[in-house]
């Protein structure tokens, strides 16, 4: 008797499942989130940081404690992040970290990844495979903390580094956060069978296979010798020495496109943050090849031409929602229609104008949704289908007022989840943000036109958004978030809720969020709302919005800092939704 053949791949996947892979039998739709807490928040007149896990805010209030800057505890979070929270922090992937020094330009350090030299603008459009190491880009994060470090540090680059090599090397504490991003990865059945993620496994997996417990202790030996060799050589260990030959090899060996070249090659930038007035405000954020500063501006400046209603009876009202959807909705169409690497491609001034601002906002109809078809204008709309699609955002200020806004990712949960043999370094999957159809934009989202086409040693336009306010030329707000491409949603919303409507950092950080970016033409929810959007749905609907579908658990993690200029007081505040810590070197309080 022959069994159908779907049959026997049934039995040989069970099989599988059960003997390769017996300790995860849990899948990981069946995990259980971390139950939600209040945001967390620290207070001082000494510096405050404020990231996605303990330790990094603690290595990073430390530093500002020894006489470090808000730069050198920057660089410190970013390599602690790397360690504790590695789903995004990394030193495998890249970002933007804008800084604020006192009476000084406000500027951005670029450490976006690039493209490697071996591709065109078709080298994706055959391919599916996003957990691939062909999908990262030139890794920038350890030139843009080198960068970083150079213009603007004042303790020694080993010292900076030191706290982190200590938790790799002795172990971290895992917390509920990360057991549970840890056992989603490991517990998906591609990550338990395919050989390529064997190294993940052997370098994440809980040694006896079980699943990670809060409590639990994470070891990281490669790692430590990874930052010990960054520590001790700088950054061109990672780019040309002994790190740059392990990452080339794993690339050639798995199939990627990166070469010891490219990573020779690799630079980062210093250029001058954005900026756009809003009422006694000062907005910077971080220039292309993020869209996140010209996107937030944007809409900013919109909202301020438009007779924003200033009601906070509720969080947020129908007809706020109403008119942010819209202005998102038009600023999104820009950014498919303009906006890539401006090293690469030009990109018209008029975009970052107020008058342009004014004159997108004088097309809302203030009771009516606008079909998002109907501003489509040069971009060609196909039909079907083109693709399928973590990053980590921390706030810091010193008591000298220096701020400094930072995001970075490896642009996934984990990114490509490749971990270059015998180091202990994830890489990024970042090459999935470069337009991979050309000509295909599509209303599922994809965007398909010129400006962010492939191209070699290109950077893939970015949504990270880094913010930091001034008021009267003094730093009074930071903020940013992880997100994709709701970051700068996340970002306008705690932007409005503060600047705007007067809220404290606390509740905008706290509050249900909300997204909208042309295509798909459907208002997202947070499905964490508490009521608050399910009754202004009705409203919503009645106006012509799809408000309904594609309901998200959360969006973002966004961690701000608040300062009272009066008394000089800065106000952290970390986002619940990743158990994210504020961190202050004096007087820390808790609500
Ligand atoms: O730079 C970007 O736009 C994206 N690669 C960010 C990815 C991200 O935020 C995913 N995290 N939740």
């Amino acid at each position: 008797m022959s069994f159908p053949r779907n049959l026997i791949f049934v039995a040989v996947w069970v099989a599988s499942i059960t003997t390769v892979v017996s300790p995860y039998i849990t899948l990981a739709q069946d995990l259980k989130r971390p139950p939600r807490e209040p945001v967390d928040v620290a207070e001082s007149t000494q510096g405050v940081v404020v990231s996605d896990t303990k330790a990094a805010s603690e290595i990073g209030s430390s530093l500002l404690a020894k006489g470090g800057n808000a730069v050198d505890a920057a660089i410190g979070v970013a390599f602690a992040l790397e360690v504790t929270w590695p789903e995004a922090g990394n030193i495998g992937g890249g970002g933007f970290m804008l800084v604020a020094p006192p009476d000084e330009e406000v500027m951005c350090i670029n450490y976006r990844e690039k493209a490697p030299a071996n591709v065109d603008p078709h080298s994706f459009s055959e391919w599916t495979q996003h957990r691939h190491i062909r999908m990262a880009g030139v890794p920038g994060t350890v030139r843009g903390m080198a960068l970083a470090h150079e213009k603007y540090g004042k303790l020694p680059w080993a010292e900076i580094i030191a706290p982190s090599i200590a938790l790799a090397r002795d172990g971290i504490e895992v917390d509920a956060y990360l057991a549970y991003s840890l056992n989603s990865v490991l517990t998906l059945g591609y990550i338990q069978s395919e050989p390529r993620f064997a190294e993940f496994r052997r370098v994440y997996g809980k040694p006896d296979g079980s699943l990670w417990k809060a409590g639990d202790r994470l070891v990281q030996p490669d790692l430590a010798k990874s930052l010990s060799l960054i520590a001790e050589q700088g950054s061109q260990v990672f780019y040309e020495g002994e790190i740059a030959q392990q990452i080339a090899k794993e690339s050639e060996a798995g199939g990627g496109l990166m070469a010891l070249k490219d990573l020779k090659q690799y630079t980062a930038q210093v250029r001058p943050a954005m900026h756009a007035k809003i009422g006694d405000y000062t907005l910077y954020g971080a220039p292309l090849p993020s869209s996140g500063g010209t996107v937030v501006l944007m809409q900013m400046q919109m909202l301020q031409a438009l007779d924003f209603p200033k009601d906070t009876q509720q969080y947020w009202t129908t007809k706020q929602v109403h008119l942010m959807t819209e202005v998102m909705r038009r600023a999104f169409r820009e950014r498919a229609a303009w906006l890539g690497d401006s090293d690469f491609v030009s990109v018209p001034d008029h975009l970052q104008s107020k008058a342009f601002a004014e004159k997108l906002a004088a097309t809302i109809d203030p009771n009516q949704a606008t079909p998002s078809e109907a501003i489509a204008g040069s971009i060609a709309l196909s039909e079907g289908p083109a693709e399928s699609m973590e990053t980590t955002h921390f706030s810091v200020i010193d008591k000298d007022g220096m701020a400094v806004s930072n995001t970075y990712t490896l642009e996934g949960t984990f990114g490509c989840r490749i971990v270059v043999k015998g180091t202990g370094i994830l890489l990024n999957n970042e090459m999935g943000d470069f337009n991979w159809y050309p000509g295909t934009t599509n209303r599922d989202g994809d965007i398909g036109t010129l400006p962010n086409q492939l191209a070699p040693g290109k950077r893939m336009l970015s949504s990270q958004s880094p913010m930091i306010v001034r008021e009267d030329g003094q730093v009074k707000l930071i903020v940013g978030s992880p997100g994709g491409r709701t970051i700068i949603n996340t970002v306008t919303e705690i932007l409005v809720q503060t600047l705007m409507l007067g809220r404290s950092l606390e509740d905008a950080i706290d509050g249900p969020r909300f997204h909208h970016q042309w295509f798909p033409d459907t208002i997202r929810f947070e499905t964490v709302d508490e009521g608050v959007f399910d009754n202004i749905r009705p409203e919503l609907k009645a106006m012509g919005h799809d408000a309904e579908d594609r309901t998200v658990w959360r969006q973002g993690s966004a961690h701000g800092i608040v300062v009272n200029l009066d008394t000089g007081e800065a106000k952290g505040v970390a986002d619940w939704r990743r158990g994210g810590a504020a961190r202050a070197p004096v007087s820390v309080t808790s609500p």
